[in-house]
């Protein structure tokens, strides 16, 4: 039987790839480099703050800045995933690697970091710290605090929730003086645009449409990642099918499988207690449940299971992250909003 290909350059659909463009992000781009540019002066980069939903181009719009940084200047940079490396300890070895100044070894992170200021002298440098929002508290104060300490030092801080500097701590905030850059939801159109161009580079011409890619672009609510990634699994279910176009069909549940693996991939690059805490609320099904019935039912969890609970404070910060992320939505159950009614949010 003869074989149907539509997907022609996979590479083109996956997660890595960077597209020759980043449209309807100008904005945050110039922003980004007008943040930067000091450090083409010698100076000290503003500290920066990208925020906004998955999927919004925070994590390409910062490593396109980098690119450029790289390219265009000596300045020298690091781009640090706070999920793989989410500790002080780690952050400190992953500098030290990335500029082969010392072998990653068992030094502690405070002479690392002494290492790195050394090296670095009064040189501008530029760190980004991707998915900020992600690890304890604990870890994150004592990272922006150590690394905003260095004097010719820029942080680029990524996260979701534009509330997350409520959750940093006052002491380490007065020092790392973020300005903010806001990364707002795509619009349909936008998302029409970016998945046409990914459609040209990577499938086969006859196999898409634009009803195709509207459709793909009004599921996937302003989410690029759930966009680019339904039009791989509908391409692929396409080829299974034997159908050499994408019919509607296709789309419907590659977009299901996209929002699943979304959903998958956060809660993994979130803490135990978050997927704890996810797990409670899904469990109370599409009734929900009260914040502070959860606050309950995560204590009895972490007695049953033998795990100390964290802070009550911390807990909220969780629940938020959850909220930010998209995971659960919440609505407020009292007068005042102090009690909130938490269930997992439905899809599309
Ligand atoms: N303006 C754009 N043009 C083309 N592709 C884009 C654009 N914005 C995002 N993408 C693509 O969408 C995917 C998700 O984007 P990105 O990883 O930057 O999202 P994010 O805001 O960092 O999300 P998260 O908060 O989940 O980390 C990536 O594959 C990226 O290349
Ligand atoms: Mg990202």
């Amino acid at each position: 039987m003869e074989e149907i290909r539509i997907i022609r350059e996979p590479a083109v659909l996956s997660e890595e790839y960077m597209p020759a463009s980043l449209s309807g992000r100008e904005e945050q781009i110039h922003q980004l480099n007008l943040r930067l540019a000091p450090a083409l002066k010698h100076r000290k980069p503003v500290n920066i703050w990208l925020y906004g939903n998955p999927g919004t181009g925070k994590t390409a719009v910062a490593r396109w800045a980098l690119q450029r940084l790289r390219r265009e200047s000596p300045i020298q940079s690091v781009y640090i995933n706070w999920w793989k490396h989410n500790s002080l300890y780690l952050v400190a070895d992953e500098i030290v690697k990335e500029l082969r100044i010392m072998f990653a070894d068992k030094t502690e992170a405070a002479l690392k970091l002494e290492r790195f200021e050394r090296s670095i002298g009064n040189k501008p440098f530029v760190i980004v710290l991707d998915e900020i929002d992600k690890p304890a508290p604990k870890e994150r104060n004592a990272i922006l605090y150590n690394l905003a300490r260095i004097g010719s030092v820029g942080l680029v801080a990524i996260c979701n929730s534009r509330y997350f500097l409520m959750n940093v701590d006052p002491r380490v905030l007065s020092r790392v003086a973020l300005r903010q850059i806001a990364f707002e939801p795509y619009s349909a159109e936008e998302l029409v645009g970016m998945v046409e161009q990914r459609a040209r580079e990577a499938l086969v011409s006859g196999s898409w449409d634009q009803e195709t890619l509207g459709r793909i672009a009004s599921l996937s609510d302003g989410d690029a990642r759930v966009a680019i990634q339904t039009l791989n699994n509908a391409a692929e279910l396409a080829e299974s099918d034997r159908s050499r176009v994408i019919l509607a069909q296709h789309v419907e549940s590659g977009f299901t499988s996209a929002r699943e693996l979304e959903q998958r991939y956060l809660l993994q690059s979130l803490t135990e207690h978050h997927r704890a805490i996810f797990e409670l609320i899904k469990g109370s099904g599409s009734e929900g449940m009260l914040s502070n019935t959860l606050w309950q039912g995560y204590l009895r969890h972490c007695s049953d299971i033998g795990k100390r609970p964290v802070a009550s404070r911390t807990f909220s910060a969780y629940v938020a992250t959850l909220i930010s992320v998209g995971l659960i939505e919440s609505e407020r159950a009292d007068m005042r909003g102090n009690i909130r009614l938490l269930r997992v949010k439905k899809e599309g």
